[in-house]
C-alpha cells in the first residue's frame, strides 16, 4: 500500500494517540496468569495486539468483548498445547514474549510470523530459555519451543536492553525453581515488571547509579492477582503528531491520557535538549504506570541534540521520526549506542537515511547511528517503508513540510501499531 503526504500549514487540535501496544499485549498475556477474571479498558485494537490475543486463546485463553473496547479475561486453568502453529504476524512482541510462557509450561508449540519477523533475531531468547533448561530452535522464527514444568532460576546477563528479552525470560522464570536474575546495561522498557508487580509477582529492580545498569529479581509465583486496567495511550505513537507539532508553525497539540513509564520518556528529554516547551497536567496512575495530559506549541528555534547511551532504550521506537526532527534543527545531530534499529520491523538507520537524503537530508550513517545537519530543505518524493509501520508514518511526517508530494511505498503495516492514522493527521491537519 502507498500512503501519500503533503504540506500543510500547521496542526492544532487534541488528540488520544492509539492505546498502549506493550501494555495492551501484556495484559492480554499476564491476565492468563491471575486468579481470577481480568478487566482491560480501551485495549489497542491494532494488529500486532490481535495476533497476541489469538495466540493466547491457541493456548486456552477465553474473553468476552463488552462493547467495542472493553475486555473480560478469563484466567487460563489448563494450558492447551496449540492445535497449530502460534502466528504473532509482525509483532517481535508477541513472539518474544510468548516464548517465555510457553517454555516454562509442558508443551510444544511452533511460533511463526510475517516476512519481516522472520527476519528478525531469536536467539537472544532461545539461548536463555535453553539454560533455563527448555528445548528451543530456530535463531530466526519459526521458532521451535518444547517446554518444561522443570526449568531453573538463571542469571542472564542481557548484552543489550531489551524489554522483550527481559520479559521473556521474567516469564519463564515466574514458574522456574530457585531465582531467575536479568541484568542489561541499562534499564529497557519496565511495563512487565510493575504489572506483575501490581500483580503480586515477587519482582524487583535494582539500578547502579554510576553505570545505570539494571539488575531485576523474579522468583515463582502463581495465583496473581486480577486487575482492571484502563489502558493509556501509547507515546511511541503519540511521537509522530508531537514531532508534527515541534516542526509546525503556529502548531499546538493536547496530548491526552498518555502513559509517561519513565522507561518511555526519552522523547521529552530531546525535546528539552530541542527547547521545546511540554506542559504535564492532570498527572495520576494507572496499575503501576504514570499517565498525564501533555501540552506543547511550535518552538521558535531548534537545537540539535545527541543521542546515545542508557537514552537510547528510553526512545527506541521513536528514533525514526526523531531524525526527521533533526533534519530540521540548527546544526548537527547525532545518534549512537542504537545498532538495535538494524533488527527492528526493517533497518531503520539504513531505510530512514535513505529516504531523508532522496528528500534533500544531509544524513550520513554509522555501524549504531546516524549523523544529521540541518536545517535542510524537504522537497517530497518516492521513499520506501518497506512494511516498517514506524518508518511509514515518519516519512508521513517529514511530507507535511516538504514541497511537493511524498509518496510512501510499503505502508500498509501502519494499522499494526496506529488504526486510523491517516484519517487523524487528516483531522488535525490545517492546509
Ligand atoms: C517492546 C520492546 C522494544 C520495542 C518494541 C516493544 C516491548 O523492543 O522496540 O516495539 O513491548 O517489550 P526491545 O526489546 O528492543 O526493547
Amino acid at each position: 500500500m502507498r500512503l501519500v503526504s503533503r504540506r500543510v500549514a500547521t496542526i492544532q487540535g487534541s488528540l488520544r494517540a492509539p492505546s498502549h501496544k506493550s501494555l495492551t499485549h501484556r495484559a492480554y498475556m499476564f491476565a492468563a496468569l491471575a486468579s481470577g477474571p481480568c478487566r482491560v479498558s480501551n485495549p489497542l485494537r491494532g494488529e500486532d495486539c490481535e495476533s497476541t490475543l489469538r495466540c493466547m486463546n491457541q493456548l486456552g485463553l477465553r474473553h468476552d468483548w463488552i462493547g467495542d473496547t472493553q475486555i473480560v479475561l478469563e484466567p487460563i486453568a489448563r494450558w492447551k498445547e496449540p492445535d497449530g502453529p502460534l502466528d504473532c504476524g509482525n509483532s517481535g512482541t508477541t513472539m518474544r514474549l510468548l516464548s517465555g510462557l510457553v517454555a516454562s509450561r509442558p508443551m510444544t508449540a511452533t511460533m511463526i510470523g510475517d516476512a519481516s519477523l522472520s527476519k528478525r533475531p531469536m536467539r537472544r531468547v532461545a539461548e536463555p530459555l535453553r539454560r533455563m533448561g527448555a528445548e528451543v530452535e530456530g535463531d530466526y522464527p519459526p521458532l521451535f519451543i518444547k517446554g518444561s514444568n522443570s526449568l531453573k532460576g538463571i542469571v542472564h546477563k542481557s548484552p543489550v536492553a531489551s524489554g522483550q528479552i527481559k520479559s521473556c525470560v521474567l516469564l519463564a522464570g515466574l514458574r522456574a525453581s530457585g531465582e531467575t536474575v536479568v541484568q542489561e546495561p541499562s534499564l529497557s522498557r519496565d511495563h512487565t515488571e510493575r504489572m506483575l508487580q501490581a500483580m503480586g509477582a515477587p519482582v524487583s529492580t535494582k539500578i547502579d547509579l554510576g553505570t545505570g545498569a539494571a539488575e531485576v529479581t523474579i522468583s515463582a509465583a502463581e495465583n496473581l492477582k486480577p486487575f482492571e486496567l484502563t489502558v493509556p495511550a501509547d507515546i511511541s505513537s503519540a511521537a509522530f503528531f508531537m514531532v508534527a507539532a515541534a516542526l509546525l508553525p503556529e502548531a499546538r497539540l493536547t496530548l491526552e491520557e498518555l502513559s509517561l513509564n519513565p522507561s518511555r520518556t526519552g522523547i521529552l528529554d530531546v525535546f528539552e535538549r530541542c527547547g521545546i516547551e511540554v506542559h504535564h497536567g492532570n498527572v495520576r496512575d494507572e496499575l503501576g504506570e504514570p499517565v498525564a495530559d501533555l501540552e506543547m506549541r511550535a518552538p521558535k528555534f531548534l537545537k540539535p541534540f545527541d543521542i546515545d547511551g542508557g537514552l537510547v532504550t528510553r526512545l527506541i521506537d521513536e528514533i525514526p521520526v526523531l531524525a526527521v526532527l533533526a533534519t530540521q534543527c540548527e546544526g548537527e545531530t547525532r545518534i549512537r549506542n542504537a545498532r538495535e534499529l538494524r533488527v527492528k520491523e526493517s533497518d531503520r538507520i539504513e531505510l530512514m537515511a535513505d529516504g531523508l537524503r532522496r528528500m534533500g537530508a544531509q544524513v550520513e550513517t554509522q555501524e549504531d547511528g546516524m549523523t544529521i545537519v540541518g536545517p535542510t530543505p524537504l522537497t517530497g518524493t518516492h521513499v520506501k517503508a518497506e512494511g516498517d509501520h514506524r518508518i511509514a508514518m515518519s516519512f508521513a511526517i517529514a511530507g507535511l513540510i516538504a514541497d511537493g508530494e511524498t509518496v510512501i511505498d510499503g505502508a500498509e503495516t501502519i494499522a499494526t501499531s496506529f488504526p486510523g492514522f491517516e484519517e487523524e493527521l487528516e483531522r488535525l491537519s490545517i492546509v
